[in-house]
């Protein structure tokens, strides 16, 4: 199974699919070498996951994740059109859960702005969000800081007491990761919001709806397999290799991949 994100971030989902499918083969490719995507064009987004696609169809993926709320809005429906036999699972911020959970009628969205700006955002908040008020941040320069390995700095702490202090202050007592960077900071951001507010991280979710699918389409690994982990990056490999280890607890080898212009070329 193929799971991909522009970086670390999918690895929040990867160690969910881990433990719900021992069996599978779990081939991550993080692309690092274009991060972040939130603040891309979309048409560029959908350019890098699609060769991005076929680099991991050509690894033998039978089903892609497309472990990256940005990249789902950007590309979903242009991976689906353009490799029709592929089963794709995508994700996106879980506004209907909230929705279920808040108390106060009040919930905060973390995002990108690119997720947020997307017309699957958009029709997510009419089908789910009528009843609720919904305060959203794009939490600018996030990402870069979870990328770094900073989950505990002080800009990091500063960053959300910014984005998450104002929403609490409204009265949100439910609070959505809508970037699977995110989950990296749930300590902290629980630390600030305190114990009254949900934190919700649709990567379970995802994991069960993967597996749901392999089975769907028998597609299943043989119940004797012992599944194992690779990772891939347009990025540094040694560097891949150690967050996934020390963030995850997943040991997998990490290779770089060679990218020019819009696709990539080779492995190094
Ligand atoms: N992890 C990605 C997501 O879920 C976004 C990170 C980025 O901006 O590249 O949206």
């Amino acid at each position: 199974m193929g799971v991909l994100d522009s970086g670390v971030g999918g690895l929040s989902v990867l160690v969910h699919l881990r433990v719900l499918l021992p069996g599978e083969h779990l081939i991550y490719f993080a692309d690092q070498a274009h991060i972040p995507y939130g603040p891309r064009p979309p048409a560029e987004v959908r350019a890098y996951t699609a060769a991005i696609t076929r680099f991991l169809l050509g690894r033998d993926a039978k089903l892609i994740v497309v472990a990256c709320n940005t990249a789902t809005a950007a590309a979903l429906d242009h991976l689906r059109q353009t490799f029709p036999d592929v089963p794709f699972v995508g994700m996106e911020p879980a506004v209907k859960p909230a929705a279920q959970t808040t108390r106060s009628g009040k919930v905060g969205v973390l995002a990108t702005p690119s997720t947020l700006n997307s017309h699957r955002y958009a029709d997510l908040m009419a089908r789910f969000a009528g009843g609720i008020t919904v305060f959203e941040d794009a939490c600018a320069g996030l990402v870069q800081l979870i990328e770094a390995g900073a989950l505990d700095a002080p800009e990091t702490r500063a960053l959300l007491q910014r984005v998450v202090g104002p929403m609490l202050a409204e009265g949100v007592d439910t609070l959505v990761l809508g970037c699977t960077h995110y989950p990296f900071i749930r300590p902290l951001l629980h630390e600030i919001a305190g114990d009254g507010v949900t934190i919700i991280d649709p990567a379970p979710a995802v994991a069960r709806q993967a597996r749901f699918v392999l089975q769907q389409r028998q597609l299943a690994a043989p119940d004797d397999q012992t599944g194992r982990a690779c990772c891939f990056t347009s990025g540094r490999a040694e560097q891949l290799a150690a967050f996934a280890l020390r963030l995850t607890g997943l040991k997998c080898d990490a290779a770089a991949v060679v990218w020019r212009g819009d696709d990539w070329v080779g492995t190094s």
